[in-house]
């Protein structure tokens, strides 16, 4: 965000108040997330509440959730697996109000967030807080995991590491960890056709494309950014047996405009 509309933002939080105000901009110099000193961000036209100790949603999630959007029946079920401030499953729910959309979150912060912002969320580790009735009716399960391997925690940015926790980004060594439990965990709740889609990088889509072969997913296909780095992947469930995938051919450009290309891992 450009230093005016965040000077812009500040001032408006402080009303009028210049002591106030010179806290405020105290705090952003410390390099605070912006969003946790405002108490709110935007994200897919959406003003949402953020709690200080809450992931701030980026705005290159959009295209999972447009993504999301189109594969969700009006009156279907999804599940926002690591929902923390519940941006994802809002931005959906506006797409599709009649549906039901859940989220869950091993952080108490960001489940108090995403409540407050209301959003039905379970609190505990991926799909281990989730009711047993969830299983085998869900349309389509979409998440936004810890994914930075380990190794690369360091190249986020300085404010990234001050302020925000592991707990958000390290997937492990090659930051598959999470991604991994995601892809095992959602053949349980998924309906036969259902879907996951998953917001990944670097060369995570090749690293996931046996164990999702594996494990009955077909039509498995990455999204790109404008500069050919993979951002996401898209899988369909059939049967929930072993089946060797059925790629797709190249799904073009869908979505926010900022995404290049959607191809078969
Ligand atoms: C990268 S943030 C994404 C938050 C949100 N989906 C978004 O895009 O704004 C990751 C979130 O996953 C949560 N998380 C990390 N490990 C988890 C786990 N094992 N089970 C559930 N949530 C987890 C964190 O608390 C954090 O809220």
């Amino acid at each position: 965000m450009a230093a005016e509309d965040e000077a812009r933002d500040l001032l408006v939080k402080a009303r009028g108040d210049t002591i106030a105000l010179d806290a405020l901009v105290e705090r952003r110099l410390t390099g605070e997330p912006l969003a946790w000193i405002l108490g709110h961000a935007p994200f897919d036209g959406l003003d949402i509440l953020i709690d200080p100790g809450v992931y701030v949603p980026r705005w290159q999630s959009t295209e999972l959730v447009h993504r999301a959007v189109a594969r969700l029946p009006a009156d279907g079920t999804a599940i926002d697996l690591c929902t923390g401030s519940g941006a994802l499953a809002q931005a959906i729910q506006r797409a599709r109000p009649r549906a039901r959309i859940v989220g869950t979150d091993i952080d108490d912060r960001a489940v108090r967030c995403a409540r407050t912002n209301g959003v039905t969320v379970y609190e505990g580790d991926l799909f281990d807080p989730l009711p047993a009735s969830f299983e085998r009716t869900v349309d389509l399960i979409v998440a936004v995991v810890p994914y930075v391997p380990t190794s690369a925690m360091h190249l986020l940015p300085r404010d990234t590491l001050a302020f925000e926790p592991a707990l958000f980004y390290d997937g492990g060594p090659h930051g598959t960890e999470v991604l991994r439990r995601v892809v095992a965990g959602a053949p349980r709740f998924l309906r036969p056709g259902g879907a996951l889609l998953l917001e990944v990088g670097a060369d995570q889509p090749e690293m996931l494309q046996e164990q999702l072969e594996s494990l009955g997913y077909t039509d498995c296909a990455a999204w790109s950014d404008e500069e050919g780095d993979y951002r996401g992947l898209e899988a369909t469930i059939t049967c929930g047996c072993p089946s060797r995938s059925q790629n797709r051919p190249d799904l073009g450009r869908v979505g926010s405009g900022r995404v290049e290309s959607s191809r078969p891992i």
